[in-house]
């Protein structure tokens, strides 16, 4: 099967590489020509588990190549796959459209008969209805199936989750394009995870599926404020509730609210979706509120600790929006330094074993970038863990206790050794338990 991927960012790129690996011959294509520069000599642009490993495999097997011409990509195609962006509108919050409308209509001459159309993006109900009718008005000869086929893949494990998904959705009429999708996929293993619906019910399960898992961490995390209160404990909580089959163990981790390129933007535009159709969806816009608060009190935490301190030093572990990517994109960790810094002049020092770059794009020189977790602790009044890097539970505390000036400890991903923390005489504050 020949496949083009348009776009090739965080969605589009292992997508590529996962089907190539399938043994589908795939093109890869994307505008930003020093982009597909590099990835021709199989330099990864982005920091994703296994990629680099199975891009090269797949480069010099002549599985996968790339290009930044659209005809050449689409000419020979049997599915084209549509991923590129849907950035929120920074005033209404509802997906930004022009990236997908831009490439379908630079695809369109293209396109050869018989083809399947497929998006990927992220988007609102009717979108690729609307898709569907721009390509016929600029191309009505070709015959086509434009269909819905989401992601559901996280960030740093996205190799894995293409290769073991829970289900692939595929959003289509039409049997030919949901015949050529199974053919994509080759094995039975994957076919029987298919699940075929209407186009609009698969664009609306991204959305809701997104919403749901944000909306769960938005309830542990209210829970673990309560836990504070009352003096139980929110990984015993989020335990106990988990081992019911029908609520489930996974998306009940307390921390510092939800944030990357998808919860945050996939809520807002949910709640824009319903808002435009007179439906109340209140679950969803109280979870928006709620992470949106969270940050400011995650922030007020920070400050709180440090009231008594003039031009406070602080150190952070953790940029990235979660650990195992160097994505930033509404990260939690850095929407609080950023309140921190409007509230206070307090010096912060940070670290990130990956997302040191992205961050600095972001934060440009208001914060300091350390080389490692001690560097960032130097002279510090108190140390917030703010990623879930598995290396931060074994930093050293002796060398952390020699270098900062108040032992302080704030792990808001409650992952230092509880017993030894204060052994070692700091005083420790946790999430949603003592
Ligand atoms: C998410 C969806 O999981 C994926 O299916 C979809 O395709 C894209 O959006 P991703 O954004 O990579 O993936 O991150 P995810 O692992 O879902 O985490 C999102 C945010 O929620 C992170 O900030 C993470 O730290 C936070 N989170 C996650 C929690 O705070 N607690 C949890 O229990 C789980």
């Amino acid at each position: 099967m020949k496949v083009t991927i348009i776009g090739t960012g965080y969605v589009g790129l292992p997508t590529g590489v996962c089907l190539a690996e399938f043994g589908n011959k795939v093109m890869c294509a994307d505008k930003d020509v020093s982009k597909i520069d590099k990835l021709k000599r199989g330099e990864v642009t982005l920091y994703e588990k296994d990629l680099e490993e199975l891009l090269n495999k797949n480069l010099n097997s002549g599985q996968i190549k790339f290009t930044s011409s659209i005809k050449e990509a689409v000419s020979k195609a049997d599915i084209i796959i549509i991923a590129v962006g849907t950035p929120p509108n920074p005033v209404t919050h509802e997906a930004d459209l022009q990236y997908i409308f831009k490439a379908a209509e630079e695809i369109s001459p293209y396109i050869k008969d018989n083809a399947t159309i497929a998006i990927k993006s992220t988007v609102p109900v009717g979108t690729g209805d609307k898709v569907e009718m721009l390509i016929r008005n600029k191309n009505n000869d070709v015959k086509f199936d434009l269909i819905s086929l989401p992601e559901f893949l996280r960030e740093g494990y996205a190799i894995y989750d293409f290769m073991n998904p829970d289900r692939i959705v595929v959003g289509t009429d039409s049997e030919r394009a949901y015949k050529q999708i199974q053919a994509l996929y080759k094995t039975s293993y994957y076919k029987e995870k298919m699940i075929k619906v209407s186009r609009r019910s698969s664009e609306l399960i991204k959305y809701a599926s997104n919403a749901f898992l944000a909306m769960k961490i938005q309830f542990i995390n209210e829970l673990a404020n309560l836990c504070e209160s009352v003096d139980a404990d929110i990984l015993e909580v989020s335990y106990g509730m988990g081992k019911d089959s029908r609520i489930g163990n996974k998306f009940l981790n307390a921390g510092i609210g939800y944030g990357g390129s998808c919860f945050p933007k996939d809520t807002q535009a949910l709640s824009y979706i319903a808002k435009l159709n007179n439906v109340k969806l209140n679950l969803v816009d109280e979870t928006i509120l709620g992470n949106y608060l969270r940050i400011k009190q995650m922030a007020n935490r920070i400050l709180d600790a440090v009231k008594e301190i003039k031009n406070p030093k602080i150190a952070i572990l953790g940029l990235a929006f979660k650990n195992g990517t160097d994505d930033c994109r509404e990260s939690p960790s850095i929407n609080i330094i950023k309140e921190i810094l409007n509230k206070t002049n307090a010096n912060i020092s940070a670290y990130d074993p990956k997302a040191m770059e992205n961050a600095y794009k972001i934060l440009g020189d208001k914060i300091k970038y350390a080389k490692n977790e001690y560097e960032a602790s130097e002279n510090a009044d108190v140390l917030v863990i703010l990623t879930e890097w598995g290396e931060f539970a074994n930093i050293d505390l002796d060398i952390i206790e020699s270098k900062m000036q108040h032992k302080k400890i704030l792990d808001f991903k409650n992952m230092l050794n509880y017993k030894l923390v204060l052994e070692k005489g700091f005083s420790y504050s946790r999430i949603g338990r003592k």
